[in-house]
């Protein structure tokens, strides 16, 4: 049997661990497939993403493609349908596992969490705002560079009856998780937070935080949701410990 192809489409992702993460489980398993990159300029998206979705098994999808992928695509996952954004998809239905990646990691945080504070308001931002409605959260405030997006996601916040604000900067920052989803780096300073997600795998986290999940462990997370959506995976701590060794040790 021939082997079954997937991959990564997003913009400037050269450097990604995502083959290495996803090859790595390939072969742990025996599964005869291969991941690779498909980096897309925007001004060639509409153009050639039909055809990118034709000819992979599966795909993920970074930034900035998780909101403009969804006009493309057959059907949706009930998340997705609230959401409006897709980072994973197969024979043409979008998934997003960000989102279940959000919900996994702030569900297995033990204390009473109830505030938060998302940076962003793009498709990684949404998906962590359903995962705190979710989750049952009281509070979730947000701050972007663009205050009517921010206000916008805001609002959707409201519509579930949770209280709702953005926020104008990011100094002494105090509440229960804060949330990075921005690629540059934002001047952020810390009073007190005590779980902090960084989505993005190339910072270096140098805000305090007595929990942290770095950008490296959530892309693991996100993939290996990813894997159970394409191949049934059920990929135990042994296996994700192994592969979070081998990405920090590779980039
Ligand atoms: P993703 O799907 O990964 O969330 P995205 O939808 O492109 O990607 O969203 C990127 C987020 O990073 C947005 O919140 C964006 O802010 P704007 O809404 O103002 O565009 C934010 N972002 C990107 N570049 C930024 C920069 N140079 N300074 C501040 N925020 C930035």
């Amino acid at each position: 049997m021939s082997k079954l192809n997937l991959c990564l489409i997003g913009e400037n992702i050269k450097k990604s661990p995502s083959p290495l993460i996803h090859n790595y489980i390939y072969k742990m398993f025996n599964i005869e497939a291969e991941y690779r990159l498909c980096e897309i300029k925007r001004d060639s998206f509409d153009s050639s993403i039909l055809n990118l979705l034709n000819s992979f098994y599966g795909l993920n999808v970074t930034m900035p493609y998780k909101e403009k992928i969804l006009g493309f695509l057959k059907n949706y996952s009930d998340d997705v349908k609230k959401i409006g954004a897709v980072n994973t998809i197969k024979n043409g239905v979008g998934f997003n596992t960000d989102y279940l990646a959000f919900k996994k990691t702030i569900s297995e945080y033990k204390d009473n969490l109830k505030e938060a504070i998302v940076i962003g308001a793009g498709g990684a931002a949404k998906a962590a705002v359903f995962a705190l409605i979710e989750l049952g959260f009281d509070k979730i405030f947000i701050y972007n560079r663009t205050k009517e997006k921010a206000m916008g996601l805001s609002k959707i916040i409201q519509s579930y009856g949770i209280k709702s604000n953005i926020i104008e900067n990011l100094n002494d920052l105090n509440t229960d998780v804060l949330i990075n989803t921005v690629p540059v780096d934002l001047n952020i300073s810390i009073k007190n937070v005590n779980l902090y997600i960084d989505i993005v795998y190339t910072r270096k986290i140098r805000e305090f935080s007595k929990n942290l999940i770095d950008g490296i462990d959530f892309l693991i997370e996100q993939a290996l949701f990813s894997e159970e959506i394409w191949f049934g995976l059920n990929i135990g701590e042994e296996v994700k410990n192994y592969v979070r060794k081998l990405v920090r040790e590779t980039i």
